[in-house]
């Protein structure tokens, strides 16, 4: 087809280093699933994933700033009104909350309609003398311990599909009609404001605010909303790549290929390495990207990889979603940095404060807590200022509801209060309070550092 990357081809991941894929018992019923697939129509179109990557660019440049987030596995049993209202809020106020502080726009990508492959450090789990396949997302297996449930299905893909489809109709009909009302203050719940020691300042910017959108509505007449389109954006880990394949098309007057299951997929730290089928399938397609990078990755291994999927230097192509942990981003950012600067290639710099800040509980749980997620972001701005980059974005695993699965935060929660609503089925996210004083002291450091 048309203009395609050298030697490439939707199928050429296939002979690279194919890693963190599902075996499936039954092929015939996968390639079955997968041929049902590609003739779906598509979720995304490329005029919006060309809008995105115009954005991304000018975040790369310092003038606007995004925010991703999300869960960090969507499940088929929460694809409910509630849930995605929920995080449609949460991100919509974050997102406010930072483009008052850093009088920037900001991009609001979610990890969200497509969030459902999870990558997983054992191929299989056992309990009590009985191994059975990881879970590997919804779209994969089912998280329940026993041999069905476990077994990969390949009618999950196409059940993933369909709800990514569900939850972008919805999204796409909330920004349509009023949801634009959640900007204003009387549906923030800020309850947790008086515990914190913060009040008074937190109070003081969320009233602000409210002013400036007041201002705004009666200086032009009509709703923020309407003024400024709230949108969204969709982006989740490009990990299933039969699944990632079947979405990959080529549209009538653009040259090159998209993968519309999405607008920005990104690449797992996991399946980021040279070689990789992963890194093979993303460089042929058109879409903005993201890759994880930190821990355990070679700086020069991130420049090569700046080079193989960004070879012209395109603006607004590449982001690089760094995520060190709060006690090694001082050490390991630096010569990351230096070495893709030394690409001479524009990328965008985006903090993933989740993933370098996991530990376990002595019970047994998943957890991060607040201070760690904010010490690594607070540490990221300084390191770029330092080195003459710009720290463009960040990217979040929460949720808008009232989950217990991070400590810290106004509330002080500690890790005997995480087992009243611990409900993830992957990595502890912030909850709805946790994400938005998240974002006054993200807000409060950027403006510092800007
Ligand atoms: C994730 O974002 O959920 C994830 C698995 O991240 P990473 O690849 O950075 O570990
Ligand atoms: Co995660």
């Amino acid at each position: 087809m048309s203009n395609a990357a050298d030697n490439w081809n939707p199928t050429s991941w296939r002979s690279a280093d194919v890693r963190q894929q599902p075996t499936y018992a039954d092929q015939e019923a996968l390639q079955a699933a997968a041929v049902r697939l590609a003739a779906l129509p598509p979720l995304v179109t490329s005029w919006e994933v060309e809008t995105l990557k115009g954005q991304l660019a000018s975040a790369a440049r310092g003038e606007r700033f995004v925010l991703q987030g999300g869960d960090c596995a969507e499940s088929f049993a929460e694809c409910t009104s509630d849930s995605i209202t929920a995080k449609l809020k949460i991100l919509l106020q974050m997102s406010l909350v930072l483009t008052h502080s850093l009088k920037k726009r900001v991009i609001r990508i979610g990890r969200f309609a497509g969030q459902y492959a999870k990558p997983r450090s054992s191929d299989t789990e056992t309990r009590s003398g009985e191994t059975l396949p990881s879970y590997r997302g919804d779209l994969v297996n089912s998280l329940d311990f026993n041999a069905a449930a476990r077994e990969p299905d390949p009618l999950n893909l196409l059940r993933g599909y369909n709800r990514s489809a569900l939850t972008l109709n919805f999204i796409r009909g909330l920004i349509d009609g009023g949801f634009a009302d959640l900007h204003h203050p009387e549906y923030w719940n800020l309850d947790f404001v008086g515990h914190s020691q913060n009040a008074a300042e937190y109070q003081r910017r969320v009233e602000s605010i409210a002013d400036s959108l007041k201002f705004m509505e009666t200086l032009s007449g009509v709703e923020v909303g309407q003024i400024d389109r709230v949108d969204f954006y969709a982006s989740h880990e490009a990990l299933h790549l039969v699944y990632e394949q079947a979405q990959t098309r080529t549209v009538p007057r653009r040259e090159g290929w998209y993968n519309l299951s999405t607008h920005l997929p990104w690449i797992g730290l996991r399946t980021a390495f040279p070689g990789s089928a992963h890194i093979e399938y993303a460089r042929g397609i058109r879409n903005p990207l993201g890759v994880k990078v930190g821990t355990g990755m070679a700086p020069r291994d991130v420049a090569n990889l700046v080079d193989v999927l960004n070879p012209g230097g395109e603006e607004g192509r590449l982001a690089l979603i760094h995520r060190c942990g709060a006690e090694n981003v001082g050490r390991e950012l630096p010569p990351i940095i230096e070495a893709v600067s030394a690409t001479g290639k524009p990328v965008l710099w985006i903090c993933d404060p989740m993933h370098g800040n996991t530990k376990g509980t002595s019970d047994g749980m998943k957890t991060r807590d607040f201070n760690a997620i904010l010490s690594e972001l607070e540490q990221a701005f300084d390191i770029h200022a330092d080195h003459g980059t710009i720290l463009g974005g960040v990217h979040f695993e929460l949720t808008g509801e009232d989950v217990t699965e991070c400590t810290g935060g106004a509330r002080g929660l500690d890790e005997r209060g995480l087992r009243r609503a611990y409900r993830s089925q992957v990595d502890p996210r912030l909850n709805y309070e946790q994400a938005l004083e998240m974002a006054l002291l993200v807000a409060r450091k950027g403006a510092q550092t800007s």
